[in-house]
C-alpha cells in the first residue's frame, strides 16, 4: 500500500482526527492476527466475531490507528458509521491517486470463473509489469478494497475480481475503483435465488461494462448470449471473445491431453499462437480467452499473452486440484463452491480424466432459490449422463440429485469392487459417512471429484482422502462445515 498519513486517512474516510493523532499508515487489515506496525485495523462486526473485541490485540501489534463506530479503546479511533463503506471510500481515494499516475485496472465479473480467470490473467499481465491479483477470491465489498488497497507506486497491473449478490453491487465495487478493462465471463445461475431470474443477473453483471470509460475497454464472452447483450450498455469499445465464429479473440483446435488440460490455438489481431494451458478443464478455455482479450487491451501482444497463459499455474485453491495418490487413486478437489454450470464444467472435466471408475461426491448447491429441487435432480441426471460410475450425494441438500440419477437409469445402493456398466448412486448424511463408504470403495485407477457449495467444506472430504488414515478417522468427529463462509 502507499504509504498515508493519519490525517490523509481520516479525510479519505470521511472521520474527525483524533485530537493530537498522528503517524503514518503503510498496511490495512481486518484480522487482528494480521497486524503489523504501520497498519489501520478496522475493526468491523462480522457474524462471529466483532472487531472491536481485538483492538488491545491490534494496538499491541503495532496498529496505528483503528477504523471504528464507536469511539474508545487504546488506539486513536477514527470513527465512521460504517466501517466497511469507510474501507470503500479509502480504497477508492487511493484508487484515484493510483490511477493519476498510471495505473491500469482490469475488473473481472460473472458467475462462473471470476477466480480462475482472474489468476490466469494476473499471471500473464505479470509478464508484462509489476502487477496485483492476490489469489483467492476477494470480491465483495471487503476484499476488493484490500486488493486495491494491496496495489503501491509500482503497480502497473491491478486485477480485481467482483461478485454480485444483486443489483447495485457491482456498481459500488466500480465505484471504488473504476477499471479501465471489465471482463464479463457469463449469466449462470449463481445466487438466482437473490436475483429471481437470468436476466436479473444479467442486469447486475452488466453494471461493470456501464462504469467504462469512453477510452476502456469491454471484453465480452461472444458464446453467452446474455453477455454479449451488454455491448449496447457501454461506452467503452467491445471486444468479444469465445469459440464463436465472430469473436475477435478465438480458440480453434481445441483439445484436451490425458490430463484435460486444454490445448488450442489463440487467434487474435490476425495471428496464431499455440497455447497450452496447465490449468484443468476445458471450461478454462472460456477463461483463457477472456483473459487473452483483457491482457490485449492492456497492450500485450498475441505472442506474448499466448506464452504466458501456457506457463499459467493453477493459484488459488480448492478448484480442480488434482492429485494422485501413492495407491493410484487420483482426487480431484473442486471444492470450493459449487452451482449448476461449475457442477457440469467439473464433471465434463472428469469425464476427460482417464480412469478406470470415475467417482463424485456432490454436495448440495446453495442459493438457487425456487429452482433448487429441479436443478439439484438435474445435475443426478448429468451425472449419469457424464458417465459417472459411482455417484455419492452428501447431506440433506443433494438427497434431489438420488432421485434424478435414478430416473436417468442409476442403480442405487452400495455395492463394491469394480462398476458392472451404468451408474450407482448412493446418499450418505455427511462428510465422515462420505469418507467412509469411499475407503470401502475406491480402488487405485479410480478418479474422484468434490464437489459442493461452500457452505458444505467438502474440501474436508477431499483432505480426508489424500490424508493418511488417522487424519481422515479424526475427521469424524468434526460436525461442522470447515471454512464456511469464507
Ligand atoms: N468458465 C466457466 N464456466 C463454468 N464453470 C466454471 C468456469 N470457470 C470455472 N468454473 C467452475 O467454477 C468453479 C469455481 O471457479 P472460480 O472460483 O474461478 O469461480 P468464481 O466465479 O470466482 O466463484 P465465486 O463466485 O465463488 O467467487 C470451478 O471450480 C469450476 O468448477
Ligand atoms: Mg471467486
Amino acid at each position: 500500500m502507499i504509504a498515508l498519513t493519519l490525517a490523509e486517512v481520516a479525510e479519505a474516510v470521511g472521520a474527525a482526527l483524533p485530537h493530537a493523532a498522528e503517524g503514518t499508515v503503510t498496511g490495512v487489515t481486518l484480522d487482528s492476527r494480521t497486524v503489523g506496525a504501520g497498519d489501520l485495523f478496522v475493526a468491523v462486526a462480522g457474524e462471529r466475531v466483532d472487531g472491536h473485541d481485538f483492538l488491545d490485540a491490534a494496538a499491541a501489534a503495532g496498529a496505528v490507528a483503528a477504523l471504528t463506530t464507536r469511539p474508545g479503546g487504546p488506539l486513536p479511533a477514527l470513527v465512521v458509521d460504517d466501517a466497511v463503506a469507510a474501507l470503500g471510500r479509502l480504497a477508492a481515494a487511493v484508487h484515484a491517486r493510483l490511477a493519476e499516475r498510471g495505473l491500469f485496472t482490469l475488473g473481472i465479473t460473472g458467475s462462473s470463473g471470476k477466480t480462475s480467470t482472474k489468476d490466469l490473467l494476473g499471471q500473464v499481465l505479470a509478464a508484462a509489469g509489476p502487477t496485483v491479483s492476490p489469489p483467492g477470491s476477494f470480491n465483495n465489498d471487503i476484499g476488493l478494497p484490500l486488493t486495491v488497497l494491496s496495489a503501491d507506486e509500482t503497480t502497473r497491473y491491478l486485477v480485481l475480481e467482483m461478485g454480485a449478490r444483486g443489483v447495485g453491487h457491482i456498481a459500488r465495487l466500480c465505484a471504488v475503483a473504476r477499471p479501465d478493462v471489465g471482463v464479463v465471463l457469463n449469466v449462470g445461475s449463481a445466487h438466482l435465488g437473490e436475483f429471481g431470474s437470468a436476466d436479473g443477473i444479467a442486469l447486475a453483471k452488466g453494471e461493470l461494462v456501464e462504469a467504462l470509460p469512453e477510452s476502456g475497454t469491454a471484453v465480452l464472452n461472444a458464446d453467452d448470449p446474455r453477455v454479449l447483450g451488454m455491448a449496447p450498455r457501454t461506452r467503452a469499445r467491445v471486444v468479444t471473445t469465445g469459440r464463436s465464429e465472430g469473436a475477435d479473440v478465438r480458440a480453434t483446435g481445441v483439445t484436451l491431453d490425458d490430463a484435460a488440460r486444454a490445448r488450442f490455438t489463440l487467434a487474435a489481431a490476425g495471428e496464431e499462437h499455440p497455447v497450452a494451458l496447465r490449468v484443468v478443464g476445458e471450461h478454462q478455455v472460456a477463461n483463457a480467452l477472456s483473459a487473452a482479450g483483457a491482457a490485449l487491451a492492456a497492450g500485450m501482444t498475441p505472442a506474448a499473452v499466448a506464452a504466458a497463459l501456457s506457463a499459467a499455474e493453477p493459484r488459488s485453491r480448492w478448484r480442480m486440484e488434482v492429485t494422485r495418490r501413492a495407491d493410484g487413486v487420483t482426487v480431484v478437489n473442486d471444492a470450493y463452491n459449487a452451482n449448476p454450470e461449475s457442477m457440469r464444467a467439473a464433471l465434463a472435466a472428469l469425464a476427460g480424466l482417464p480412469a478406470t471408475r470415475r467417482v463424485a461426491v456432490l454436495g448440495g448447491m446453495a442459493e438457487l432459490g425456487p429452482d433448487a429441487d429441479a436443478e439439484h435432480e438435474r445435475l443426478g441426471r448429468d451425472a449419469v449422463a457424464a458417465g459417472v460410475d459411482l455417484l455419492v450425494a452428501v447431506g440433506a441438500d443433494a438427497v434431489g440429485m438420488v432421485a434424478g440419477a435414478t430416473a436417468a437409469g442409476a442403480h442405487q445402493g452400495e455395492g463394491h469392487g469394480t462398476s458392472v456398466g451404468g451408474t450407482r448412486v448412493v446418499s450418505v448424511p455427511d462428510r465422515a459417512a462420505a469418507l467412509d463408504q469411499l475407503s470401502e470403495v475406491l480402488v487405485p485407477g479410480d478418479v474422484v471429484l468434490v464437489k459442493a457449495s461452500r457452505s458444505h467444506g467438502l474440501e474436508v472430504v477431499a483432505d480426508g482422502l489424500l490424508a493418511d488414515a488417522g487424519a481422515a478417522a479424526g475427521l469424524a468427529a468434526d460436525g461442522g462445515p470447515a471454512g464456511a463462509g469464507a
